[in-house]
């Protein structure tokens, strides 16, 4: 297990964009890990790299980059409804999801196609077409980093919130996701109740779609707004939905009649932030090797030879220009570090 020094970044972050790692490990087994953290000095700082689909490197990483490679996909339980599976933090998701769809197992078909590993999947509870990961989720194992103690986190435990989980919060930087359990149905009743997805079903006249259906609808929907990262780098919702207010919302419906907004539970409205971007004119703009997607105004894109700065600065001028035309602050979805 020998860490490799000055390596380039650029293969592992979906963005495309070019940092160099200090000191870099390629991470194969939760025995390994325990080991490096043994030998880890608390001060050297630590990335902890799953897929890389939801970064943006802006500077060199000054300390140890771990890439978690841990495999292994299994089934752990089994009753007359569902099926446990166990898959190992390294697995790359649509691979897995793609596994469950083969054994028939539902829950994740909606998940089909988000870039990433399994290990990060939990971190910030992904979600699309109306599922979320914390759906289907039973439990995970994770090393602590200051201790090399496993620890198993249940879906209380996690806190799962919109684009949230307690590994976001108050234990940021305090765990290393090893492996996920996931609760699958035999018997899955499919949600297709996002537009999009409904509509490509009715478009193949699919009336009762099979799981698979469902995951063919989503790749297709997926594949004509979003760009693929293997030849656009970009690192999908760059920015959250935000929740607003009634009021505020009824203020923008008064502009603009057709305004887009789910209402939640708790009286607020989430509104798209791709929608917002939209109306602010940053849609399809390119600016020198960075630029604003021109079928999703949520995803910024890197054309090639994008520093992180150049997508951060595009970044915080779309912040800047929602905020002074709508008064709503936008979050980025996106890690920066
Ligand atoms: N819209 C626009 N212009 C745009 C984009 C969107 O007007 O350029 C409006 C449209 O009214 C559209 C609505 O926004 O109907 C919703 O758009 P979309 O279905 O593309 O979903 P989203 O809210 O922009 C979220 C997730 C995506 C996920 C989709 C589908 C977040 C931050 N993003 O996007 O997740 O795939 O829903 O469920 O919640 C990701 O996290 O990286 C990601 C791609």
């Amino acid at each position: 297990m020998e860490s490799q020094r000055n390596i380039s970044l650029k293969p592992y972050n979906t963005f495309g964009i070019e940092a160099k790692a200090n000191y870099f490990l390629k991470i194969k087994t939760v025995n390994e890990l325990r080991s490096f953290l043994s030998n880890h000095a608390a001060q050297t700082p630590l990335l902890v790299l799953g897929g890389g689909s939801n970064l943006l490197f802006t500077r060199d990483f000054p300390g140890v980059v771990l890439k978690i490679n841990i495999e292994g996909i299994q089934v752990i339980r089994k009753d007359n409804d569902y099926v446990w599976v166990k898959a190992g933090a390294g697995e790359n998701w649509h691979q897995f999801v793609l596994y469950c769809i083969e054994k028939e197992l539902g829950g994740i078909e909606n998940l089909s196609l988000i870039p990433g590993t399994v290990g990060a999947a939990p971190m910030q509870n992904i979600g699309a077409y109306g599922v979320e990961i914390k759906d289907v989720f039973e439990s995970l194992e994770a090393v602590e980093i200051l201790t090399g103690k496993v620890h198993t986190f249940d879906n209380k435990a996690c806190r799962f919130g919109y684009r949230e989980s307690v590994f976001k919060l108050e234990l940021k930087d305090q765990f290393i996701i090893t492996s996920v359990v996931f609760k699958l149905s035999k018997t899955h009743q499919v949600n297709t109740s996002y537009g999009a997805i409904e509509a490509t079903l009715q478009e193949k006249g699919i009336a009762q779609p099979t799981i698979r259906d469902v995951s063919d609808a989503v790749i297709s929907v997926r594949q004509s707004k979003l760009p693929d990262p293997a030849v656009i780098g970009n690192a999908g919702s760059f920015f959250k939905n935000p929740v607003i207010t009634a009021s505020q919302y009824a203020h923008i419906q008064a502009e603009y009649e057709n305004v887009p907004g789910y209402e939640l539970p708790d009286g607020g409205v989430k509104v798209p932030a791709g929608w917002l971007i939209e109306k602010c004119g940053w849609k399809g703009k390119k600016i020198g090797e960075v630029g604003v997607h021109k079928m999703q105004a949520l995803v910024l894109v890197n054309y090639g030879n994008a520093k992180g700065e150049d997508v951060k600065k595009l970044a915080f001028d779309i912040l800047k220009s929602v905020t002074d035309k709508f008064n709503i602050e936008l979050t980025p979805e996106v890690n920066l570090i």
